[in-house]
């Protein structure tokens, strides 16, 4: 209380109120980016999964179990622990509710930020164009499919499944299939489905296997390392793919162009000439809209633009089908998510 009114005294009480306040309010920016840094620390290292273990972890076998720097460790959780994320006693570390809530639903969140952490931790120099994207830093792929992995299962995947199931596909091909987020969450939803997850990146593919290996329905599941636009052999392959499916891998290629898109939508029609295509897209949110309503959109779109990835609206999807000479059979479009779901024929 002393130290109250000595501060008021000092800096008379108007200013000592504002002075508090503009600190406040700096808090959450500067606190998210600590916060981020030090969860992201410890996901790399797999010491958040067995702090969020039933009963939490020791800090012993924390450190030596990642062979972590002891110092920097438990300077780590000192801090979560006063952001009342973690509670740090006798030895043990434990997730607060705060953690757990945050690990729920929102953890793609987090794992897809960190996918774009490289580009944010060079930044200065993307600016000043000492640094081009593609050249000098890369997006982590693997966080990429994780994360869009996670947070597709709140939304996209139970309409897509939806969408699958009433439209009697059987035998579904994922394009850009990520760690099998998707297929794996069709395989439960539908149990008589067979899939077929293609993803162009080695590093993905890999860790797909991994995901394979410990699931209860591989034996319905497979994947491959293949290039969505040289599908011919797994065509051959597999001429009973009455069901295409891709989420949010087509507008990957939207800043080559509108037409590399349209004709891989006629490409596809070409190789599987039974299967009906399911679009699973971003839908480009207008500025104005963002401005008055500012979602986790925002974040979305800027790590997008910062590595020349396009992201069109509604609109645009429904023209390039059209051009495509494809019909659209079934539409949902969820402008409170910006995402779009097209059935196309
Ligand atoms: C935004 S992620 C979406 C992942 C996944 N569909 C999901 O639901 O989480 C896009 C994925 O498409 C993959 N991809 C990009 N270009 C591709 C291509 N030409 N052929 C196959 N996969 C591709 C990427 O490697 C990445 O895993």
């Amino acid at each position: 209380m002393n130290q109250a009114l000595e501060i008021i005294r000092l800096l008379g009480l108007a200013k000592a109120v504002r002075v508090k306040r503009r600190f406040d309010e700096a808090l959450p920016h500067v606190r998210g980016y600590a916060v981020c840094s030090c969860l992201w620390a410890l996901l790399e290292t797999g010491a958040l999964d067995r702090i969020l273990a039933p009963g939490g972890a020791a800090v012993d076998a924390l450190r030596a179990g990642g062979r972590l720097d002891r110092r920097v460790l438990e300077s780590i959780l000192t801090y979560l622990d006063g952001v009342g994320l973690v509670r740090v006693e006798g030895g043990q570390v434990r997730p607060l509710l705060k953690l757990l809530r945050l690990m729920a639903e929102p953890r793609g969140f987090f794992e897809l930020t960190y996918a774009y952490e490289p580009i944010f931790a060079k930044l200065r120099d993307l600016l000043t164009g000492q640094a081009r994207y593609g050249r000098d830093v890369e997006r982590r792929g693997k966080y990429v499919g994780r994360g869009s992995g996670q947070l597709c299962r709140t939304l996209p995947y139970p309409v897509l499944a939806d969408m699958v199931r009433r439209h009697g596909g059987r035998v579904v091909l994922d394009l850009g299939c990520g760690d099998l987020a998707f297929l794996l969450f069709l395989a439960e939803a539908v149990p008589s489905v067979r899939c077929i997850g293609v993803d162009v990146d080695a590093p993905t593919v890999v860790y797909a296997r991994e995901v394979l290996a410990a699931c209860p329905h591989r034996g319905r599941l497979e994947v491959h390392e293949a290039d969505m636009f040289d599908l011919a052999a797994i065509a051959r392959e597999h001429p009973e793919v009455d069901a295409v499916t891709a989420v949010d891998t087509y507008h990957e290629y939207l800043s080559e162009g509108e037409e590399k898109i349209i004709g891989l939508l006629r490409q596809l029609r070409g190789w599987f000439p039974r299967a009906l295509l399911y679009v699973g897209e971003f839908c480009k949110q207008p500025h104005e809209k963002l401005r008055r309503s500012p979602t986790a959109f925002l974040e979305h779109h800027l790590y997008h633009d910062l590595t020349n990835q396009v992201i069109t609206t509604a609109e645009r999807w429904r023209a390039m089908i059209a051009a495509a000479g494809l019909a659209i059979v079934e539409e949902k479009v969820f402008d409170m998510v910006g995402h779009g779901y097209f059935v196309v024929r």
